[in-house]
Order: C-alpha cells, then sequence, then structure tokens
C-alpha cells in the first residue's frame, strides 16, 4: 500500500483527535459514555492512563500542534500522583510514563520528565524478585497472594528498564529487563508459539507453580492482546538487547498470530473462543500491528504486509473519523468474560495511531 494511503489516514486520525482534545482539555480517558470521552482524574493509578498522553504526543511529533502538547503536559503533571501511592504503582510503569514523561523527554529533552522516568524505572526494577528472576506483575491487598504472579503483559514495559540504563548508564536497569525476559521465554511461551497470560511462581523458591487463564476465554487459551503483547514485546527486547533469542521468540508467536487470523481479518477476543457468540478485540489487532511492523525490519516484509492487511481492516470497518463520538476504534474489548465488550478503549485509539504513523514515516518511536 502506499505510503500517502496512510499519510491520508493518519491526517485523519489527527483531524479528529484535535477536535476532540480541544472539547475534553481536562480529561484521562479510558473508555466512552453515550460516545463521549469518560475522566479516569479521580482513579489516577489506572494503568492505561499515559495512553491519551502518548496519542496527543504520537501526533504532536507528527503534525507539530502546540494545543496537543499542552494538554498531554498536563495529564504527564497530573500522574506525578501515582509515584506517591505504592498501592497504585505496579507493574504498568512503561505503560503510564513511556507513554507520557518519556513522549515528552523525547520531544522536548525536559528534564522534569526524565526525572518521572527514571523515578518509574526505579519502581519498576524494585519489582523483581530474585529467585524467580520475573518482575511482579500486580499487589494485592497485602496478603502476598500476588507475590508469585507475572503476566506477559509486562513484556512491554521493558523498554523503561532499558531506556534508564541508557540515560544512566547504568547497566541494572537492563540487566532485570533481560532477566524477566528470559523468565518469561521459558516460562509463557508454549511450544505451539502462543502465550500463557499469567504464570504464578513460589515467590520464594522461584520454582513455576503454574499458569492462569487470565482475561482470555479460558485456562490454556489464547487471548489475542497477550499474543500481542509478546509479540511486540520480545521484538522490543531485541531492538534494545539485540538478542537474538528474543527475536527468535517474536518470530515464533508472530507466525502462530498470523495463521490464526481468521478468514474475514478481525481478532477474536481469543482465538479458542467458541464460534457463538463471536466476540472481537481490535486493541489486539492494533498492537499486533506495531508489533509486526517492527518485526519486519529483523525478519522479512511479509510481517509489514500482514500488519497493512490487519490495518486497512480496521481502517475501512472499525474506525470512527467523524466528530459522533470522541474514539476512533471500534469493538475493544478488555477481557472476555467482562459484562461490558467491544465498545472504545483508549490504547486501542494508541496503538492504531502509532502503527499508522510508523506506515507513514512520521512516528516518535516511544519505547
Ligand atoms: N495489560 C492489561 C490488558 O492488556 O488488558
Amino acid at each position: 500500500m502506499k505510503g500517502n494511503y496512510w499519510q491520508g489516514i493518519a491526517e485523519k486520525i489527527y483531524d479528529k483527535a484535535a477536535s476532540v482534545a480541544k472539547i475534553c482539555r481536562d480529561k484521562i480517558p479510558y473508555s466512552t459514555v453515550d460516545g463521549r470521552f469518560d475522566d479516569q482524574t479521580d482513579n489516577i493509578s489506572w494503568w492505561t492512563n499515559g495512553f491519551w498522553a502518548g496519542e496527543l504526543w504520537q501526533l504532536y511529533g507528527a503534525f507539530g500542534d502546540e494545543n496537543l502538547r499542552e494538554i498531554a503536559e498536563k495529564i504527564e503533571c497530573k500522574l506525578d500522583r501515582v509515584f506517591l501511592d505504592s498501592r497504585g504503582m505496579d507493574h504498568d510503569s512503561g505503560f503510564r510514563w513511556l507513554m507520557s514523561a518519556g513522549a515528552d523527554w523525547r520531544l522536548t529533552g525536559s528534564d522534569a520528565s526524565k526525572n518521572r522516568l527514571i523515578l518509574a524505572a526505579n519502581d519498576l526494577a524494585g519489582r523483581f524478585n530474585l529467585a524467580g528472576n520475573f518482575i511482579r506483575a500486580w499487589n494485592d491487598s497485602g496478603d502476598g497472594s500476588k507475590a508469585g504472579w507475572a503476566i506477559i503483559d509486562c513484556m512491554m514495559n521493558l523498554p523503561l528498564l532499558y531506556i534508564a540504563t541508557e540515560i544512566l548508564h547504568d547497566p541494572r536497569f537492563s540487566q532485570i529487563a533481560a532477566a524477566h525476559a528470559d523468565t518469561a521465554m521459558r516460562a509463557f511461551v508454549r511450544p505451539d508459539g502462543s502465550v500463557c497470560h499469567i504464570v504464578e511462581f513460589d515467590p520464594t523458591t522461584g520454582e513455576r507453580l503454574r499458569s492462569h487463564g487470565g482475561q482470555g476465554y479460558a485456562h490454556g487459551s489464547s487471548w489475542t492482546r497477550g499474543q500481542a503483547w509478546g509479540l511486540y514485546g520480545f521484538t522490543l527486547s531485541h531492538i534494545h538487547s539485540k538478542k537474538r533469542e528474543y527475536l527468535d521468540t517474536a518470530v515464533k508467536i508472530a507466525d502462530r498470530f498470523v495463521a490464526r487470523i481468521p478468514e474475514s481479518g478481525f481478532i477474536p477476543v481469543d482465538f479458542d473462543q467458541p464460534p457463538e457468540p463471536w466476540y472481537e478485540d481490535s486493541t489486539a489487532a492494533a498492537i499486533a500491528a506495531c508489533g509486526l511492523i517492527e518485526l519486519s525490519k529483523f525478519a522479512g516484509e511479509k510481517y509489514r504486509e500482514t500488519a497493512e492487511t490487519l490495518l486497512r481492516n480496521l481502517v475501512e470497518n472499525r474506525c470512527r473519523f467523524d466528530l459522533g463520538c470522541d474514539n476512533i476504534l471500534e469493538k475493544c474489548t478488555a477481557a472476555y468474560h467482562d459484562s461490558w465488550l467491544e465498545g472504545a478503549i483508549i490504547y486501542g485509539d494508541y496503538f492504531l495511531t502509532e502503527a499508522v504513523l510508523k506506515l507513514c514515516g512520521r512516528e516518535t518511536f516511544l519505547w
């Protein structure tokens, strides 16, 4: 597909996001209510609270709109409250701060933003379990019940650690990232190239105890967003570390993902879900597309072609560029067994934007 097709889509994304940003300057959206963005400012630790800022920074980088920069900077400042609540800090520090402070630092050189990245990286590094060589995922109510839980999504948070090593010239952070990635290769990736969502380790001995089903259809199934996190996450670890095993793992996960894309081209919530009812998660398609585009730089053009097919399907059938609603991407699903399915989710819009900007050479690489 010609670059000018994607350039046209990037302009449509920018036109819509810039208009929406003007009418909700103070919001930190997660989803929509009656088509309008909700606001998570009072739920400031929520793991997705960096993505709207990330989308605005990407569009600022591509189109230079100062209004978007100002709104994104305000969100970054609001996120400072999260640092003061240990119960709100979890392994998703990468998602929160790479998209907000990291973007600001890359695009403006802000020293305050660099400082936020280092604070976030220190906290993430502190979640490392030495016995099991994994980064603890979520918190619990203080009973230690989740002390041994790690999740595939964490592969996307590791770039925060690689970047902290680059900034500080201190290898501790990338050592922890690599140790976690090595564990994930061994403990999460199945022989067929699919990945588990949650793996539980004994937090004292480090022994792998069991896997859990998580946000997919069932234990042992293939939750598609988890597959996409693994695909993109191992590619990112390869980009930062140059380790061949991470690239091979990313290829293995990607090949399995691509083999299971339905004929319709729409991505289900879980590749193993029953045919009826058929629930979709277009966030998985957008995240996988980003990962496939990056992977194609090391593993061949065919991955980029698949990414373009996935994205064109989204753009033509799952995107709203009109102002009748605030979101762009439709049919986003957080978890298969949720009562709320196939709606708007802000990271769907973020990864769609990132992917389209990659395809027209206007992305700011935030990972
Ligand atoms: N990281 C949680 C999710 O993907 O829903």
